[in-house]
């Protein structure tokens, strides 16, 4: 079961990765976790990745497919993965299709997921996540403790450094221009979905639920 999830910022890819994920027994890949947490940790690649994320541009391709390609082939993923934030480019997206015909993996599952930019931004703004273990808060479905304490694993909960508006705007813009057309290079292919994202989560999820079940029988 190998699963891209697709779409803009704050469309709602990492919520959903993490009820696949549950329900699924497959890991979730956030490249955007896998940065941050290199940024903690003040390894190379975070240091390298840190401003690039704090302005809303794309880490390099070489990067990034160094990284999924390390990923996807731990023993964990033997039974598939969900590529929540990945592949975000033309390059990354041939880089991949070339990575699944090396490893002999069938062809991905890619979900894209919409939603109204004024949606996004207002979502975006008010998203918290732990600093530690990636779990997203927000004022309505899921709200953060007062104390600011993740209830899963302690970690602090904070507003991450590119969800203010101007970086959220750069965002969507370098989504335009570069991640928007690799939505046309998976539509090519016959396991392409897209789907609502401005409903509840488990309207979405219960619509992502009906694909993969669908997709797996024909399997
Ligand atoms: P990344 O972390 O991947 O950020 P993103 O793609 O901008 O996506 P987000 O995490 O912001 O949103 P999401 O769609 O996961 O939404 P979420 O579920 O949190 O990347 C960050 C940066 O890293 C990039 O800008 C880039 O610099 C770098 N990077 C990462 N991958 C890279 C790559 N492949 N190549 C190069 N650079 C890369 O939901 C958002 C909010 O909405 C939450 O508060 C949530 O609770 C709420 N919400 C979710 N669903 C619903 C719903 N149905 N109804 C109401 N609220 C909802």
């Amino acid at each position: 079961m190998y699963i891209i999830l697709f779409g803009a910022p704050g469309v709602g890819k990492g919520t959903q990765a993490k009820l696949i994920s549950q329900k699924y027994h497959i890991p979730q890949i956030s490249t955007g976790d896998m940065l941050r947490e290199a940024i903690r940790q003040g390894t190379e690649l975070g240091k390298k990745a840190e401003e690039i994320i704090a302005r809303g541009d794309l880490v390099s391709d070489d990067i990034m497919l160094g990284l999924i390609d390390e990923r996807i082939s731990r023993p964990d993923c033997k039974n598939g993965f969900i590529l929540d934030g990945f592949p975000r480019t033309i390059k990354q997206a041939n880089g991949l299709d070339r990575l699944f015909k090396e490893k002999k993996l069938t062809s991905p599952v890619c979900i894209e997921i919409t939603v109204p930019e004024t949606v996004i931004i207002k979502r975006l703004t008010s998203r918290r996540i732990c600093e530690k273990c990636g779990a997203i808060f927000d004022p309505v479905g899921n709200p953060f403790p007062p104390d600011l304490k993740c209830p899963q694993c302690g970690g602090r909960i904070v507003k991450r450094q590119d969800d203010n508006e101007e970086t959220i705007h750069k965002r969507l813009q370098v989504y335009h221009e570069q991640t928007a057309p690799v939505r046309d290079y998976y539509r090519q292919f016959n396991k392409f979905y897209s789907i609502d994202g401005n409903r509840t989560v488990n309207e979405v999820f219960n619509e992502i639920e009906e694909i993969l079940t669908s997709v797996f029988q024909q399997a």
